[in-house]
């Protein structure tokens, strides 16, 4: 780590924290979010292939005046926590490791969210440390939030599932959808959520004044998706698109309701599952957020408009991908795990 700087804590930290894969767009997002946090101190920030550069030479915008090392995993550095930004497969090994030395982790990648292993499988492939499958705290922090307290292991959702699974799981905790009409989430996200490794489908001619759908029918954030909102795939249609910008997630979710008489019933219906959230906006009957309400936070805001006359609403989240979708959720896990306010360095 270099002593360039000096981190800004305020006293003595409640964590020494390491990011592995900090080079990347969640890890060098969650790194930026350690560094300013007062209480988790950045004791390393990882990569292969960007160690012995600063970061803040790659990512200007975040100060972070540290110089990226190598993970030696059989030299961890000495912290108590540490954020694992890998891709899936990779990360799990890398968890395992971490674990071992007594380490609580927050990942982020898919390798601990799923809870059935041949799903895991059929989507992912052979899993990087089958004896820990399962043994994950999936990361969604509003449902999720007394599993969390305390947890060693800790599976940040995917940046669609959370904006899905916050939008959905009200209604469907709450009964009012007809489930047997389907629910149909069309969902568009910005070019960060496919990392910052260069690929054709992300590059610039491909995407630039262009707009595309992918992953029809076989997306791999489904499974998720059911898993955490309860509904089966019969019920649900999920497509998403890629929007020709670097950052946001937004998410137009139409649903059939029941027994709903009047918008303001719906309203209530997410006020109750969502009373004293900080990081979940409501908004009133009529009013939708679009992405700028929600680039480089760490909130995720939903809103509706509802004919209660053919009993359909039309529901749409919207969050930053890299923010509450990634690394933003991540640090709100790492809070709730290591007992400290759950919106520090997040507001
Ligand atoms: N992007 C999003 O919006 C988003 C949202 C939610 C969750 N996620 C998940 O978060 C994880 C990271 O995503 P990202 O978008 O930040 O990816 P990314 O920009 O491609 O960064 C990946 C990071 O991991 C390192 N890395 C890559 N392959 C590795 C390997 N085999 N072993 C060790 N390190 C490796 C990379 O650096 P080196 O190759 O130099 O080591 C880099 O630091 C993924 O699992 C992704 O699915 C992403």
């Amino acid at each position: 780590m270099s002593d360039l700087s000096a981190q800004p804590l305020d006293g003595d930290p409640a964590a020494r924290v390491l990011v592995a894969g900090a080079s990347g767009f969640t890890g060098a997002l969650a790194a930026q979010i350690v560094w300013h946090h007062p209480k988790l101190e950045l004791v390393a920030a990882t990569s292969r292939s960007d160690a012995g550069k600063r970061l803040d030479r790659l990512y200007p915008r975040y100060r972070v005046p540290v110089e990226l090392t190598e993970l030696d995993l059989d030299d961890i550095p000495d912290v108590e926590a540490a954020i694992v930004a890998y891709p899936h497969g990779a990360a799990a090994p890398t968890d395992a490791a971490l674990r071992a030395q007594g380490i609580v982790v927050v990942d982020l990648s898919a390798d601990f969210r799923l809870r059935d292993r041949d799903i895991y499988e059929r989507w992912y492939g052979a899993h990087g440390a089958p004896d820990l499958f399962g043994t994950g705290v999936y990361g969604l922090t509003e449902l999720y939030r007394e599993q969390l307290r305390g947890a060693q292991l800790c599976a940040t959702p995917g940046c669609y599932p959370t904006a899905a699974n916050l939008a959905i799981r009200p209604l469907i905790a709450a009964q009012i959808a007809d489930r047997s009409r389907g629910i149909v989430c069309d969902a568009k996200s910005g070019v960060s959520g496919a990392g910052r490794k260069a690929s054709l489908q992300t590059s610039f001619c491909e995407v630039t004044a262009n707009f595309s759908a992918y992953g029809l029918m076989e997306h791999r954030h489904v499974p998720e998706i059911l898993q955490n909102s309860g509904l089966g795939e019969r019920e649900f249609t999920f497509t998403a698109h890629l929007l020709p910008i670097d950052r946001g997630i937004l998410e137009t979710i139409y649903v059939r309701t029941q027994r709903v008489e009047r918008p303001l019933d719906l309203l209530a219906i997410y006020e109750e599952y969502y009373a004293d959230e900080p990081l979940v906006r409501l908004y009133a009957p009529g009013r939708v957020p679009d992405l700028r309400a929600v680039q480089r936070t760490n909130f995720c805001d939903i809103g509706f408009v509802f004919d209660p006359e053919s009993q359909r609403a039309v529901i749409v989240a919207a969050e930053d991908n890299l923010g509450k979708g990634a690394a933003g959720q991540a640090v709100q896990n790492m809070n709730l795990v290591l007992g400290l306010p759950e919106t520090q360095a997040l507001l």
